[in-house]
């Protein structure tokens, strides 16, 4: 969408998934685009500053100069694990705020994630802090918490092409979510900028349903490769097992601890559904999950298995 308001706007995580995405949509909607960080996206007609975001004098300066009037952060931790996550999905979205209200920036765009509607997770409360500082912070805001990436789905489409079994929890169908391609997220995300409707919310985001079950997509995988279907089923039982363990031992090393966080973190994909929580009802509801876009997984599937996309999953892929 061409937006009506050209803004300039200032880009942080630029170089992640949902970044670049963003990065591009911003461009094609005739924004003027400034990529701060510690590496140069390389998109063309976006500009990059290098920084550090620890350092708020640098990023404020790169504001200034750019005469920002809007900023969309798509930073995230790689790790997830506590430290990091505190240290950048909130602390490093704080100072970015800040460097946003000291230059006269007068808008935000944050993307979150949908599963932080039921926080367990480190990075989950670390987000959240940041969201509640950004509602209150006096910018106009938009929080965009997507369902789940293409890139965290498409894990196992090599395996199924080498003829390996289906990895499945349970039987398959205790979780599900609308995937969102990154084309879409990333338009999706520049859309906040210009439409009011999308302004001072929290905004649940899916890809064209219906939602998929693991076992949805395995079933397709094994229908688009030819291969045999043949699935392994881990019980789930198995994950918290591993992770209760790796806690008690984590009281006593930090690594183990660190370890601990990341089986809660399987654990926690492989038991919740990204899509809508009713509470009231105490349920997920795929139905109630806005849609947004046009992108399908299982074309995505199929570019991958013609070879005329390659998957490239980062720290936040799920097998
Ligand atoms: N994966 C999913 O299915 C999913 C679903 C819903 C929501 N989300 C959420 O979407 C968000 C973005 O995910 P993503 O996959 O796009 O993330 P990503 O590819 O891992 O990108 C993270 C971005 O943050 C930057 N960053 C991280 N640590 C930094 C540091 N210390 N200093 C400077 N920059 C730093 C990275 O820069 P560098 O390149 O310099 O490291 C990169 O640009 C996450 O919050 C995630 O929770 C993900």
């Amino acid at each position: 969408m061409r937006a009506a308001t050209p803004q300039s706007v200032v880009l942080l995580g630029a170089t992640g998934t949902a970044g670049r995405a963003a990065a591009i949509a911003l461009k094609e909607a005739g924004h003027t685009v400034l990529a701060y960080g510690r590496r140069d996206p390389g998109i063309g007609g976006v500009a990059f500053h290098s920084g550090e975001i620890a350092d708020p004098a640098p990023l404020t300066q790169a504001m200034r100069d750019h005469r920002a009037t809007a900023v969309v952060s798509c930073l995230a931790s790689r790790t997830g694990v506590p430290s990091d996550a505190w240290a950048i999905d909130h602390r490093a979205n704080s100072a970015v705020l800040a460097a946003a209200q000291a230059t006269g920036a007068r808008q935000m765009v944050l993307l979150s994630a949908i599963c932080v509607q039921k926080p367990r997770l480190a990075f989950q409360h670390a987000k959240r802090a940041f969201e509640e500082e950004l509602m209150t912070s006096g910018l106009t805001y938009s929080i965009v918490r997507p369902t789940a990436f293409f890139k965290s789905l498409a894990g196992q489409v090599k395996r199924v092409q080498l003829g390996k079994p289906y990895l499945l929890f349970g039987d398959g169908r205790l979780t599900a979510c609308k995937p969102i391609s990154d084309r879409d997220l990333g338009r999706y995300i520049s859309n906040c900028l210009d439409d009011p409707a999308l302004h001072n919310r929290t905004l649940p985001i899916g890809g064209p349903g219906p939602a998929l079950s693991p076992r949805d997509m395995g079933d397709y995988l094994f229908e688009a490769t030819g291969k045999p279907p043949k699935f392994r089923h881990v019980p789930l039982g198995l994950v918290s097992g591993i992770g209760g363990v790796l806690s008690g031992l984590g009281r006593i090393s930090p690594k183990l601890a660190t370890k601990a966080e990341l089986a809660r973190i399987g654990q926690y994909y492989a038991s919740e559904s990204m899509l809508l929580w009713d509470e009231a009802r105490q349920c997920y509801d795929a139905d109630a999950t806005p849609e947004f876009g046009e992108d399908r997984l299982f074309d995505y599937y199929d570019a991958l298995i013609s070879g005329r996309a390659v998957l490239e999953r980062g720290d936040h892929a799920v097998f």
